[in-house]
């Protein structure tokens, strides 16, 4: 017997032990959805309802050629507005602007992206489009022959039958229902589909999203491309950490990243709590037309590392003295991210002494931004310009 035929015998025996071991179900397991936060791209931020096929091919393009795809964003989402009417059976077809949403999950899918959608528990979208309900499972099996991966499931018009549901207690019994339905319409599919929550954080959804198969859920109303607005979500994150695991994800909203709102320094500030919240990472712009800025704020390595950390931790506050405040994730390895914020609009010292990052001893550390290592401390003081933040990995 030769070695190649050895090596293949023993290949085929651990095969064999390990089929035993875990039975053939075991092994076919698909991977887990949404280990670690959904990374991708949404239309809604930038393009609202101007947004149809030509753009949406486009924006896949760009992901690729840009370098996004390598970075890690996998995720292509058509949001509101691509709905068109039902048929007399009852199954929805898009409208004009997207002619044949097969074809273009074809096209997205060959260059190694996902194609995700958007629909709502109601009778109709936020944007007055046709929603899902009554058409549940029917609409999970168009999007899955289709081949859709993720599904943004937006409250909207059920919010309206809610308020008339007769007491609060009823009104979230009815959004209960309504979000199992849909996870047992995706599941039924056998396809591996993205189901993220979108009801705004009411009823604290942080409480129950996972229980209804919420791979992630919206904390918080709308973003906008707005310093004030984006730090209001993304500071009122705290205490949600606890929420957030692998598989089930709080979600502060989609990125504003180079939509020309904010400044550079604000924009870092922005992708930096997002990873620090180990928030979904859906960049909000038009990918074709990224600053040299854009581009690298949204592609920084070390920053997506501690949003995609594999322990899976969402980062909180730690302190917050006035307009200063500090936030730490514990990353795998026992190492953390940490955020000196400066909220006001001028420069401002930020510190943290590193016992209360419940790290004992000195720790090494380095300014991630500025990827530069400042060698090993006990505590750490800089100055922070107004909007702007200092994002640090500590131990
Ligand atoms: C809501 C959602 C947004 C977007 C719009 C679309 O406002 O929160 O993210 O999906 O609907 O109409």
């Amino acid at each position: 017997m030769n070695t190649k035929t050895s090596s293949r015998q023993a290949l085929a025996t651990a095969a064999a032990v390990l089929l035993a071991l875990s039975g053939p179900a075991a092994l076919a397991a698909p991977p887990p959805l949404a280990a670690t936060p959904p990374m991708g791209w949404n239309s809604w931020n930038h393009f609202a309802d101007k947004i149809d096929d030509a753009t949406v091919r486009a924006q896949a393009d760009a992901m690729v050629a840009s370098g996004l795809r390598d970075a890690g964003y996998r995720y292509i989402n058509i949001d509101d507005t691509w709905e068109g009417e039902r048929d007399a059976a009852g199954v929805i077809h898009a409208n004009a602007k997207f002619p044949d949403m097969k074809a273009l999950a074809d096209y997205v899918h060959a260059k190694g992206l996902k194609l995700g959608i958007y629909s709502s528990p109601g009778p109709k979208t936020c944007a007055g489009y046709a929603g899902s309900l009554g058409h549940e499972v029917q609409d999970a099996q168009t999007y899955a022959g289709w081949g859709i991966d993720y599904l943004k499931y937006d409250l909207c018009s059920l919010g309206d039958r809610m308020r008339t549901a007769g007491g609060l207690d009823k009104a979230h019994e009815m959004e209960l229902a309504a979000y199992e339905t849909m996870q047992a319409a995706l599941k039924a599919t056998g396809r591996p589909i993205v189901y993220s929550l979108c009801q705004y954080g009411v009823a604290s959804v942080w409480r129950w999203g996972a229980s209804v198969g919420g791979n992630a859920w919206r904390t918080t109303g709308d973003i906008t491309d707005k310093y004030a607005r984006m730090m209001q979500i993304g500071l009122g994150q705290a205490g949600l950490s606890k929420y957030a695991a692998p598989g089930h994800w709080n979600d502060p909203d989609m990125l504003e990243v180079g939509n020309g709102g904010m400044n550079g320094a604000e924009y870092r500030t922005h992708m930096s709590l997002w990873a620090i919240l180990a928030a979904p990472l859906l960049a909000g712009n038009d990918l074709t037309k990224m600053s040299p800025d854009t581009l690298a704020i949204l592609t920084n390595r070390e920053v997506i590392a501690i949003d995609q950390d594999p322990l899976g931790r969402q980062g909180d506050r730690v302190t917050a003295e006035g307009p200063l405040e500090v936030w730490a994730k514990p990353l795998k390895g026992g190492a953390r991210a940490v955020g000196l914020f400066n909220t006001a609009d001028f420069p401002n010292y930020v510190e943290i002494d590193y016992p209360r990052l419940g790290q004992k001893g000195p720790a090494r550390t380095r300014d991630i931004w500025a990827a530069k290592d400042l060698g090993k401390l006990t505590r750490y003081r800089v100055l922070v310009p107004g909007h702007g933040v200092v994002l640090l990995r500590v131990g």
